[in-house]
C-alpha cells in the first residue's frame, strides 16, 4: 500500500484527507501539537501512526522521518497541512508584531520545505506526490492577510521552482477555497461561517491530484471539483 505524511491532521482539511486515504488503506504518518486531539482523532485506524509535535521543530520533523522509514523507506505522498493563521483579528501589515510574522514564517514556509528536504530521498524513490497547502491569501490583496498571505506566496513561488527542479517529483501549491474550521473561524472572530464547505468536500479535489498526477503547478480545489452528475 501506498504510504503518505499528513501534517496537521487532528482536525480540518488535514484529518479529513487522513480519514479519506486510510479508508483507501493506505498507510499513513500524521501529526498535530496537541496529542490528546490527534489520538482521537485517530482512534481506530489501523495503519496510521500519529506524532504529536509541532512542524516547527527540527526533532519532531525527525521523528516523522523516522515514523516514514528513512533511511531506506519510500514516502508516496508528502501533504504539508499544518499551518498557522497568526495574529488574530489580523492586523494590518503596518501593525504586524514582527516575531509573530517571524513564526508564521517558520510555520508556512521554512518547516514544509525542511520537511521536503529531510524526505527527499523516501519522495524521489517513489516518484513522490508532493501537497503544499496554500490557500487564495497567497495570490489576492485582502486588507489584514498580508503576514499569512506572504507566506503562502512563499510556499507558493518555493512549489514553483521545486516543481521545475525536481522533474522525477510532482509538486502542487493546493488552494482549498473557504473552509469551515478553526483557522477560518480564527480569521472571522465572531462570525458565522457556517455558510463555508465542510473540510471533507475538498477532499475529492485534493486526491485528483494524488491520483490523476497532474503537471506540478497552483491548482485550486474550484477548478478540480468532480462535478456531482460524474460521481
Ligand atoms: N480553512 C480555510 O478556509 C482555509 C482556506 C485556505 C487555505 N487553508 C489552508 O488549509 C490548511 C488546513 O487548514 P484548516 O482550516 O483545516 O486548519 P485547522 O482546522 O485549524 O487545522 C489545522 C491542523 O494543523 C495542526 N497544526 C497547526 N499548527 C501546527 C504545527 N505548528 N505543527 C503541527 N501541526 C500543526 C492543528 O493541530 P494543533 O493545533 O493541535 O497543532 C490541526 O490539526 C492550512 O494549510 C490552511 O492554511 C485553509
Amino acid at each position: 500500500m501506498p504510504i503518505a505524511l499528513i501534517t496537521g491532521a487532528s482536525k480540518g482539511l488535514g484529518r479529513a484527507a487522513m480519514y479519506a486515504l486510510a479508508e483507501r488503506g493506505w498507510t499513513l504518518v500524521v501529526d498535530a501539537r496537541n496529542g490528546g486531539e490527534l489520538r482521537s482523532a485517530t482512534q481506530g485506524l489501523a495503519e496510521v501512526t500519529a506524532i504529536p509535535g509541532d512542524v516547527t521543530s527540527p526533532d519532531h520533523r525527525s521523528r516523522l522521518a523516522e515514523a516514514v522509514g528513512t533511511p531506506g523507506g519510500r514516502l508516496d505522498v508528502l501533504i504539508n497541512n499544518a499551518s498557522t493563521l497568526g495574529v488574530s483579528p489580523l492586523p494590518q501589515l503596518a501593525d504586524y508584531p514582527l516575531n509573530a510574522l517571524r513564526h508564521v514564517f517558520e510555520t508556512n514556509v521554512i518547516a514544509p520545505l525542511a520537511l521536503i528536504q529531510l524526505l527527499a530521498e523516501p519522495l524521489t524513490d517513489a516518484s513522490g506526490t508532493i501537497v503544499n497547502v496554500s490557500s487564495d491569501a497567497a495570490v489576492e490583496s485582502y486588507p489584514g492577510w498580508g503576514g499569512y498571505g506572504s507566506a503562502k506566496a512563499a510556499l507558493d513561488q518555493l512549489t514553483a521552482v521545486l516543481g521545475a527542479e525536481e522533474p522525477r517529483l510532482r509538486c502542487y501549491a493546493f488552494d482549498p477555497g473557504d473552509m469551515r474550521t478553526e483557522m477560518h473561524q480564527l480569521a472571522f472572530p465572531g462570525e458565522d461561517i457556517s455558510d463555508r464547505a465542510e473540510p471533507h468536500t475538498v477532499v475529492p479535489a485534493l486526491l485528483r491530484l494524488v491520483d490523476e498526477r497532474p503537471p506540478s503547478g497552483r491548482y485550486r480545489a474550484a477548478d478540480l471539483a468532480i462535478p456531482e452528475v460524474a460521481r
